[in-house]
């Protein structure tokens, strides 16, 4: 008999559930996106992201339930971002969580929402262990070489700015909207990279961290001496250039993390995974194939869709972890901050 666990995911902006299978079949997987909620503010607000989370998760879990076709009595076990994110939406789903998890006496698993970025590559493309993991997202720009569940050693993290962060940031000051991942992503397009001159901070430095601040100044900075507004061309160019600036900085970080894992790991065949929102950028992942290949080694990135926050990725961590006989209980704390380091290793 399989196993199979509904995942909720209400950690941002995105109020998820998903059914998911361990024979890595997905068997529904709804996403519904406060993006229009938030956009009038340029950001995420929190209080009407936890608003919103408890206004749909209910409708949300119910609509999964039933494009999956799987009753909740018919479920192994409801998992839940527990953290980390906005306090408030973590909130809603942990207590929905358990309140399901209670009243049909299954077992519940809060599950480290950056772990389930983590694991996305096993559900998708059945990744062993150990693998190195490009961890890129909103709140977070890490390398580390995940050993199993539970088991992580960081290489290398932002020194400064989010990666995610940097992405928001640079599309705010060019005027090109929210959310400014994909903003940036389209505008890059009609753009040309080699306009302006835009630097590469730590490229070529040894060690696998990052650093995007100066980069933000410098574009911040050729906006300004522009000595206009930027035209939708200029706007254009300098997303280019931006993001061209970042995927250099990204395949070398890697090109090293990649020489690290091999040392570390003589005789494993490396793999470099991509997982988080940003991993859902095509420069991102053509630069990623390329430094991958150079080095020998496969890529491995998880459908946009998947890479992005869902409750998939929930869900399918939340086996890993039953799996792993690593339950919690109905007492588990939401954490706003949970970092990776500080995660309990599964037996
Ligand atoms: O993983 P995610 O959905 O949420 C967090 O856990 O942070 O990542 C969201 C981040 C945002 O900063 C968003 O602008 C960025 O991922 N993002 C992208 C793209 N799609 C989303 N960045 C660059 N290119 C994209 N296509
Ligand atoms: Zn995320």
């Amino acid at each position: 008999m399989s196993m199979r666990v509904l995942g909720i995911e209400t950690s941002c902006d995105e109020t998820a559930a998903a059914i998911v299978s361990d024979d890595r079949s997905i068997l529904s997987n709804v996403v519904l996106s406060q993006l229009d909620d938030h956009r009038p503010f340029g950001g995420v607000v929190p209080e009407i992201a936890a608003r919103a989370h408890l206004e749909h998760l209910d409708s949300i879990i119910a609509r999964a339930l039933d494009e999956s076709g799987i009753a909740l009595d018919a479920l192994d076990g409801i998992a839940a971002t527990g953290g980390p994110g906005l306090i408030g939406g973590v909130i809603v789903g942990v207590m929905t969580a358990k309140a399901i998890a209670a009243a049909h006496d299954l077992p519940f698993i809060a599950v480290n929402h950056l772990e389930a970025h983590a694991l996305t590559a096993r559900l998708t493309d059945d990744v062993a262990f150990p693998y190195l993991l490009l961890l890129i997202s909103g709140g977070h720009c890490q390398l580390l070489i995940v050993e199993g569940v539970g088991r992580h050693t960081l290489l290398g993290t932002t020194m400064d700015d989010a990666i995610g962060e940097a992405f928001d940031k640079t599309a705010k000051l060019l005027g090109l909207g929210f959310p400014g991942g994909p903003a940036v992503e389209t505008a890059a397009r009609d753009g040309n990279p080699a306009r302006f001159r835009l630097p590469r901070p730590l490229k070529g430095r040894t060690g696998c961290d990052f650093s995007f601040s100066g980069l933000k100044t410098a574009v911040r900075q050729a906006a300004i001496d522009l000595g206009h507004d930027p035209t939708t061309q200029d706007a254009a160019d300098l997303a280019a250039g931006f993001q061209a600036a970042v995927a250099d900085v990204i395949a070398d970080r890697c090109r090293h993390a990649l020489a690290e894992f091999s040392a570390r790991h003589p005789g494993v065949p490396p793999v470099l995974v991509a997982a988080g929102g940003v991993a859902a950028n095509q420069t991102l992942r053509t630069a990623l194939t390329a430094v991958s290949t150079a080095q020998g080694a496969s890529m491995v990135a998880p459908p946009p869709a998947l890479c992005t926050d869902n409750a998939a990725m929930v869900a399918w961590a939340g086996i890993e972890r039953l799996r792993a006989g690593s339950l919690d209980t109905l007492d588990f704390r939401p954490r706003p901050r949970w970092p990776l380091a500080e995660l309990r290793a599964a037996e």
